[in-house]
């Protein structure tokens, strides 16, 4: 059957699909919780002012929706989307805009919402394009940060999680277009 059944497997959450066995890495709840968090931060340090959440498709789509939810403050949205990988595992290390933002960002404070940070080229590509256009500032707010070693610096304000080096897939995330609607975050074993 095609249906998403969640286990528990050796005191593991496990999902068994098409032969495939997904571990969950952070469930819904503990997704919940953390970006309720990050929210409650933005709040507070944007207090009075009205950011630009940048959301980065396709990967932000949940993310960027649950967490503007607990921004309380007035917020205006625009989409990136950017593509380094292609349907492959490993970044090509070659960052092309696919689709630009709609609105200018001169003097505005910017918020990047992005899913994950694997080598952190998208990233420091994005950070350098728009800080190019003038605005006020730019800060990075995102999901993941994948344990892989960079040269750049942290550049990461708000974070959700630290994760090890593995491919992730759900809340967002996919592998070749699939596995976004897992409302956990997982990764496939033996992958
Ligand atoms: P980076 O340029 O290597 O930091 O890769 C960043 C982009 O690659 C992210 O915005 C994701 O879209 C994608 N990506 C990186 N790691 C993963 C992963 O583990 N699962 C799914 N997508 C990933
Ligand atoms: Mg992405």
């Amino acid at each position: 059957m095609g249906l998403y059944k969640l286990k528990k497997i050796n005191g593991e959450k496990v999902l068994i699909y098409n032969n495939k066995k997904i571990i969950v890495l952070i469930d819904e709840k503990q997704l919940k919780k953390r970006v309720k968090e990050l929210g409650q931060g933005i709040t507070k340090d944007y207090e009075d002012k009205n950011p630009v959440l940048v959301s980065v498709l396709r990967g932000s789509f949940i993310f960027v929706a649950d967490i503007c939810r607990e921004i309380k403050i007035p917020v205006t949205f625009d989409f990136m989307a950017v593509s380094s990988y292609g349907d492959s595992k490993v970044s090509s290390g070659i960052v092309r805009i696919t689709k630009d933002l709609e609105f200018s960002i001169e003097n505005k404070e910017v918020i990047i919402i992005e899913d994950i940070i694997d080598s952190g080229r998208t990233l420091n590509y994005l950070i350098k394009n728009l800080q190019a256009r003038n605005p006020k500032n730019v800060e990075v707010c995102a999901l993941l940060d994948k344990d892989v070693p960079r040269k750049t610096g942290n550049k990461i304000k708000y974070k959700g999680f630290d994760i090890p080096n593995k491919f992730v897939v759900g809340y967002g995330l996919d592998f070749a277009e699939k596995y976004r609607n897992f409302p956990f975050v997982g990764y496939i074993e033996n992958e």
